[in-house]
């Protein structure tokens, strides 16, 4: 029995805690109340023409990434309060400048400073497409977090990053930018990276706001061209193109970017569907949203508006908070006021939503507080972070292929030769979306060449010859190449796009290597010299010459700062590569779209024979040249052993999967092992498979491990035709794969009522 004194200090105790609780929660919600009150507080001050102000945003005249209109009044405007927010304006030094205008205005009301940090600022990391074929969402999620420690201390508060649209056509330049074709992958890489973006806390002065965009199914524009048309039903929308928003306002994003296409004949900027109803409506939104670049304004294009004042009309009440440089929120807004077309209250909700950003980066407190030039100096020089970049690229790398072990390389090699248009460049290997550092000298990129050159040893002699440019047909160059390779033990042959064939505004409708550089290929192979290809791209390509006859290809990408480094650690088998391709490649241009989540059909292709009863094209193979999550390592895996611990499960349940992974060859190495489903009949046709799981798994040499999945209703859901969100009770087929194609375990299992 316990004593009167010890309950009554227990209860003291209890009352104690109790009363800490809530103060800390009155202090939150004061806290809270305090920034929502700030804001109305500052809100009540403005003058319409201050309002109007935050909502513009102009590009500084470092860069441009956009069409440009010259205005020399920029200063002046900020000086009254008429502009919110620049872009491409980097470094402490001009930061600080334009930030000191800002703080001559009546309001003082800071700037915001927002770029595209996509894949890194001085430290540039693998383009978010290789990346993405890491399917390492911690090795993301750092890369995107030293980009934010290094963009932060140099002024940035905003990264228009991550580009989470869905992407199935490779004609399609911003390919490069995304995490490929699946949603399921897509929404974790989307997350990983706003999370990276924005680190602990917004305000922290090494976090930046993450820029969910291009908000939306901007992947989809009709033939691949860029700023196309997109034309999709509201099912598609929300099973395949909406996920990677949903899952990136999830992880917190700050913002969002609507895009430069019309969805069904509407444009994004001016979608109420997208923005109003969907985002800060049904999803609960609460950051801002900016338009893209000039889109606005380009509604006029689209046929939608007349002018700008109808555009301005359209966006502002559509839900676009901040205008990127098409000033028709300038130019418009107060007439549209004068002529009670909007109300004073769309124009305050905008306002305060970016209000309170700039509150919560503590810009108001401190508009300065980004723009330590020490902390510049530290965080651009912080060699952990191009340790980051080589581990990252080398994750990022892809082995399409590796006859008899061609791969790795020994290191006692006597002469090697490195050929092609691409072995020795610099630049080229930070892909498009990098970003020109001020006062940085981008040679400190270590090319392929010098890669190899920090790898092997004095005993190995490394030849070079470029052979030929990447475009045109001039082979003058193939003699010295091929003179160079009968010198050698082994080829290395580096070819590939250039950088910007890829990229924004980069639509291509041949995907294949461009010149003569597969030609260049085909006489290195009849030297009879090995010859391993690295390449190059911001995009699938379509290289059936080189995919054919080459017995080694690694697939490169872009892999930034570090390419020549983490490329001699996968060619010399210091990383044993484990990438695995976020994206189907084509046979040919003509087989796009073409992804690995497609419906059966009534006559379903099911293999390369059944010409008449297949749904495929007569003169080509049904199957892409390489498979969503496709990708070789130097060592085997065995998959067995696969387990249900039920087959049979309620909604409310969950099964949970197991099966045994083993390396049963002379290398350790990473598997990443995939689970897909397949919902055999549902109110709709449903997917041959779905990606609703994946593990990715180090094994030494010979070790085993158990690997656990489990099934919950939301793996089983779907949009039905009137967009519910619902898991139908049937028979679900699941599929354990090393790629959507080689499918190495599988089973069945029930959804009961
Ligand atoms: C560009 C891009 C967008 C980018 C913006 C600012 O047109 O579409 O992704 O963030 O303009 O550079």
């Amino acid at each position: 029995m316990k004593s009167n004194s010890y309950t009554i200090k227990k209860a003291i105790y209890s009352i104690g805690i109790l009363l800490q609780i809530l103060s800390i929660n009155q202090q939150a919600q004061a806290q809270h109340k305090t920034i929502d009150q700030k804001v109305n507080a500052v809100l009540k001050q403005m003058t319409l023409v201050e309002k109007i102000g935050q909502l513009n945003q102009y590009n500084d005249d470092w860069q441009a990434t956009g069409p440009v209109t010259l205005d020399s009044t920029k200063a002046e405007q900020v000086r009254n309060g008429m502009i919110g927010s620049l872009l491409n304006c980097v470094g402490t030094k001009r930061t600080r400048k334009w930030q000191e205008i800002a703080m001559q205005s009546r309001l003082k009301i800071p700037l915001l400073f927002g770029q595209d940090v996509v894949h890194g600022y001085k430290t540039t990391f693998p383009i978010p497409l290789a990346e993405a074929c890491s399917w390492d969402l911690p090795a993301m999620e750092s890369a995107a977090r030293v980009a934010a420690v290094e963009a932060s201390a140099s002024g940035i508060h905003w990264t228009f990053a991550p580009m989470v649209d869905i992407a199935r056509d490779p004609r399609w330049g911003r390919v490069m930018e995304g995490a490929g074709e699946d949603p399921y992958l897509g929404s974790k890489i989307a997350y990983a990276r706003v999370k990276g973006f924005q680190g602990k806390n917004l305000g922290d002065t090494n976090a930046v706001m993450a820029c969910a965009k291009h908000f939306a199914a901007y992947g989809a524009a009709i033939g691949g061209r860029d700023y196309n048309s997109v034309d999709m039903s509201d099912r598609l929308l929300w099973e395949v193109y909406l996920p990677p928003f949903k899952a990136a306002l999830d992880a917190g994003a700050a913002t969002f970017m609507n895009s430069f296409n019309d969805l069904n004949g509407i444009p994004a900027t001016g979608n109420r569907y997208l923005q109003r109803e969907i985002l800060k409506g049904k999803w609960g939104f609460k950051g801002f949203v900016v338009s893209d670049w000039g889109s606005i304004g380009e509604m006029i294009n689209h046929g939608n508006v007349k002018n700008e004042y109808e555009a301005a009309l359209s966006a502002i009440t559509a839900g676009s908070d901040m205008d990127m440089e098409s000033r028709c929120y300038k130019n418009n807004l107060t007439q549209l006021l004068a002529d009670n077309k909007i109300n004073i209250s769309l124009i305050d909700d905008a306002v305060k939503r970016i209000l309170k950003k700039k509150f919560e980066m503590g810009l108001f407190e401190d508009p300065f507080k980004f723009c330590n030039a020490q902390r510049e100096e530290a965080a651009l020089n912080n060699t952990t972070h191009t340790a980051n970049a080589r581990a990252m690229a080398a994750k990022s790398i892809v082995l399409l292929k590796n006859e008899n072990q061609l791969l790795p390389l020994s290191k006692n090699l006597k002469k090697i030769a490195f050929i092609g248009p691409l072995a020795k460049a610099v630049k080229q290997n930070k892909g498009f979306w990098d970003v020109e550092v001020p006062g940085v000298d981008s040679t400190f990129i270590v090319s392929q060449w010098q890669g190899l050159q920090n790898k092997v040893g004095i005993n190995t002699q490394l030849l070079y010859a470029k052979g030929c440019d990447i475009e045109g047909d001039d082979k003058s160059g193939f003699d010295e190449a091929i003179a160079m390779a009968n010198q050698a033990e082994v080829v290395i042959l580096s070819i590939g796009e250039r950088r910007d064939m890829s990229g924004e505004a980069k639509s291509r409708s041949n995907i294949g290597i461009p010149g003569v550089q597969e030609e260049l290929l085909e006489a290195l192979l009849a030297t009879g010299k090995p010859v391993v290809v690295l390449i190059n791209a911001g995009r699938p390509l379509v290289f059936n010459y080189t995919a054919d006859h080459a017995p080694a290809i690694l697939y490169t990408w872009w892999l930034g700062s570090e390419a020549g480094n983490a490329i001699a650690d996968v060619l010399f088998g210091d990383y044993n590569p484990a990438a695995k391709l976020a994206m189907s490649f084509p046979r040919t241009v003509g087989q796009i779209p073409i992804y690995y989540s497609h419906f059966n059909t009534g006559r379903p292709a099911t293999n390369d024979n059944d010409r008449f009863y297949n749904s495929s094209y007569n003169d080509l193979s049904i199957y892409p040249k390489y498979a969503f999550g496709y990708g070789l390592s130097y060592t085997s895996f065995e998959y067995s052993g696969l387990t249900l611990n039920k087959k049979k499960m309620k909604a409310t349940e969950t099964i949970q999967v197991s099966l045994t992974v083993s390396n049963t060859g002379q290398y350790d190495g990473e598997e990443i092992i995939q689970l897909y489903l397949h919902d055999k009949v549902g109110s709709l046709a449903r997917p041959v498979k779905e990606l609703k799981d994946f593990a990715k798994v180090f094994l030494k040499a010979g070790e085993k491990k158990t690997i656990q999945f489990f099934i919950n209703q939301d793996k089983l859901s779907f949009y039905n035709q009137l967009l519910q969100r619902v898991a139908e009770p049937g028979e679900f087929e699941l599929m354990i794969g090393a790629s959507a194609e080689d499918i190495k375990l599988k089973d069945s299992f029930e959804l009961i009522k």
